[in-house]
């Protein structure tokens, strides 16, 4: 089983999140001045910032993202771009909804940068770190659906497997989950320590050789099952083409083997609607294709990246051109 899928959180927390790929992303979605662009997962703002230097006085980024707190961070780390730059508080489930109540209907370029970002993680009142110790909440966008506590006490032992399994590639995932339901029996799990601890007894003393704490997976997978980070997003990246003017580009940073499955599926079958004969001059079929893949295979950081920031090393960037 490959790290390549485990996001890091066993280095020294950060003060500030650090934009994954930016050249790369840069170089790839090619902002010119005066385009309009969505950063669909706005976070801390670092890519939005580098798009609105690109695009310029004359251009607009709109930058979404579900969590409150990090609009409110990019609102003030951005202000200096003035009307150039437009917060919206949402999911991008609802991308286009969104981007038409807010006048958007056409664009030059959509990036999502998905995952959490440093700020979330290095906040232990959010519970998304094992190495503090707070509530097992885990939401991304604060106070909706089920917190990882709420999984954790109501989901029977088949189903936390299926979790760790799935979204943490926890070889271990059996354990842990009968490791979890004993436990709740003796008293609720409610604190991110508590449930690192029980992690750390079904793994052993082996387990302190791993290059990675033992609980990553696990709060790996709590996460996503938590904000249902997979569930949609083949459905979304797919939508979010529908408002690329054609020649604009959809960048997508993906740092789970699932969601850069979902990506790839979403992307190629965009690439490859037409049915007719390759001989057909233009296409027939009414299926015409909407998207040409620029990265046939996904662009990975540097080994300087990631040196300088590990919590790109599972990063894979893929990119479309809208046809
Ligand atoms: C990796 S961070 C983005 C960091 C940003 N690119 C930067 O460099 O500063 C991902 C952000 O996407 C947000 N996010 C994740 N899923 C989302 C969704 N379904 N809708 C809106 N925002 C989402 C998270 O709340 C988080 O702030």
């Amino acid at each position: 089983m490959s790290l390549s899928s485990i996001e890091d959180q066993t280095v020294a927390p950060r003060p500030v999140h650090v934009p994954v790929l930016l050249p790369e992303t840069l170089e790839l979605l090619a902002p010119k001045p005066g385009g309009i662009l969505v950063d669909a997962t706005l976070g801390p703002g670092g890519h939005a910032e580098a798009l609105l230097e690109a695009v310029g006085p004359r251009g607009r980024v709109v930058g979404v993202d579900r969590d409150a707190e990090a609009i409110r961070f990019a609102r003030n780390r951005l202000e200096r771009f003035g009307e150039a730059f437009l917060p919206l508080h949402g999911n991008h489930r609802d991308l286009i909804r969104l981007l038409r109540e807010a006048g958007v209907f056409a664009v030059d370029g959509v990036l999502f940068d998905l995952g959490i970002s440093s700020m979330q993680l290095d906040a232990p009142e959010r519970g998304f770190s094992f190495q503090a110790d707070g509530p097992l909440d885990m939401r991304m966008d604060g106070d909706s659906g089920s917190t990882a506590a709420e999984i954790l006490a109501t989901s029977d032992e088949a189903e936390l497997r299926r979790i760790l399994w799935s979204y943490g590639e926890e070889r271990r995932a059996g354990a842990i989950a009968r490791a979890v339901v004993e436990q709740r029996e003796r008293e609720p799990l409610e604190r991110t320590r508590q449930l690192a601890e029980l992690v750390q007894r079904v793994l052993g003393p082996a387990a302190k050789r791993f290059r990675i704490h033992p609980a990553t997976r696990t709060f790996q997978a709590l996460r996503i099952a938590v904000n249902r980070e997979i569930d949609d997003l083949e459905r979304v990246v797919t939508e979010s083409v529908s408002i690329l003017r054609r020649g604009a580009r959809l960048a997508v940073i993906a740092y789970h083997s699932l969601e850069d499955r979902a990506v790839k599926h979403a992307m190629r079958a965009l690439a490859e609607r037409c049915i007719c004969p390759p001989r057909l001059p233009v296409c027939g079929c009414g299926r015409e294709n909407l998207l040409s893949v620029l990265t046939s295979k996904p662009v990975r950081p540097s080994a300087e990246e990631v040196a300088r920031n590990p919590r790109a090393r599972s990063a894979r960037l893929r990119v479309g051109e809208r046809l």
